[in-house]
């Protein structure tokens, strides 16, 4: 298996990842509907795989958590180091517990958990159905496995409106030709299915699961004056931190990655530099425009609609 050049999620800007875009994932109402899709009790053994820092724990606490246990199960030390301190703020009235381990090879026993589940974690693996295998083994007969995964090729297709910029025809077109070649390399380095979300109902008829179902991520991404609501304040302070945030070394990684994943999609070198250098060439000028609009609010945006699923399958009582 390939994971020489796997990077650590405790690493900053993937971390962010895990930390900012958590805040308004999904909508309160989602997860409550979620929950009873899901029938979630007390007094569970609930076990989530690449867990991070506990979002999964934490999220569903409520509609679980009463004499129930925790365990979250991942391959980065540090962001498990985190996970543990953080998680007396929310763990009361039950246990949560982390260790460390392979999505590949989960450290529990045979049918000790009674719900399973991953989110953002089979988009990253190269080998996404042994995860899935290694998930129903820990589950019990009867237990349910939940996966929360996207399908990112359709999300960065997803028509995006801003007042900053107006993309041609020719300009969207290649700007979708790019993603999909780069997202075709990531495939083939064994960095992940950026798509996964659609695969994963199959993946769990395929693999014996029963009763799959999925629901869909309903929160929107809209932008707009007075930003008014507490997810626009929010996105607004993210998006001013992220224009001032000038980590070059981060930018260089980041372009690095990309070049690779691009050139193993069968993208040319010329294409990639011909590409980042209309880009960065503007870069500069549209986050001015952003910043300047958001002072004196005129700045808006919206995407239509982020491909987000939280998928579910039951392991039947019987072999
Ligand atoms: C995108 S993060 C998602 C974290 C968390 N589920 C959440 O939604 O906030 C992916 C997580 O999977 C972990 N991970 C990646 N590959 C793994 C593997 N093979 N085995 C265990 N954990 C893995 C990473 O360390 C990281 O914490």
């Amino acid at each position: 298996m390939k994971h020489k050049d796997r990077r650590d999620w405790s690493e900053k800007d993937l971390k962010k990842h895990i930390v900012d875009q958590r805040k308004h994932l999904w909508r309160e109402s989602t997860i409550e509907r979620v929950a009873s899709w899901l029938d979630l009790r007390s007094r569970i053994t609930a076990v989530d795989i690449g867990c991070g820092l506990g979002y999964l724990g934490w999220t569903f606490w409520r509609h679980y958590g009463s004499g129930s246990s925790y365990i979250g199960i991942d391959c980065s030390i540090k962001l498990l180091r985190e996970a543990q301190e953080i998680q007396s703020e929310w763990s009361e009235g039950g246990n949560a517990c982390f260790v460390n381990g392979s999505a590949y090879s989960i450290p529990l026993p045979d049918e000790c958990a009674d719900w399973t589940m991953c989110q953002t974690l089979l988009m990253h693996l190269e080998f996404p159905e042994n995860a899935m295998n290694e998930m129903i083994r820990v589950t019990k007969r009867g237990g349910v496995i939940m996966c929360m995964e996207p399908d990112n090729i359709s999300s960065s297709m997803s028509m995006v409106s801003n007042s900053v910029h107006s993309p041609s025809i020719e300009e969207k077109l290649a700007q979708f030709k790019i993603q999909l070649i780069w997202a075709e390399g990531r495939k083939k380095l064994g960095r992940g299915d950026w798509g996964i979300g659609t695969r994963v109902p199959g993946m769990m008829a395929e693999l014996g699961l029963i009763n799959i179902d999925a629901l869909y991520n309903d929160s929107p991404r809209f932008v707009h004056p007075p930003y008014e609501t507490e997810v626009q304040k929010y996105s607004i302070e993210k998006m001013r931190e992220n224009i001032k945030d000038k980590d070059e070394d981060t930018k260089k990684l980041l372009r690095r990655r990309y070049k690779e994943c691009f050139l193993a999609g069968g993208g040319s070198l010329s294409t990639f530099y011909r590409y980042m250098k209309s880009v960065e060439a503007r870069q500069e000028e549209w986050e001015t425009m952003v910043l300047d609009q958001l002072e004196n609010s005129s700045y808006c945006h919206g995407i239509s609609g982020s491909h987000f699923y939280c998928i579910r399958g039951f392991k039947p009582e019987r072999e």
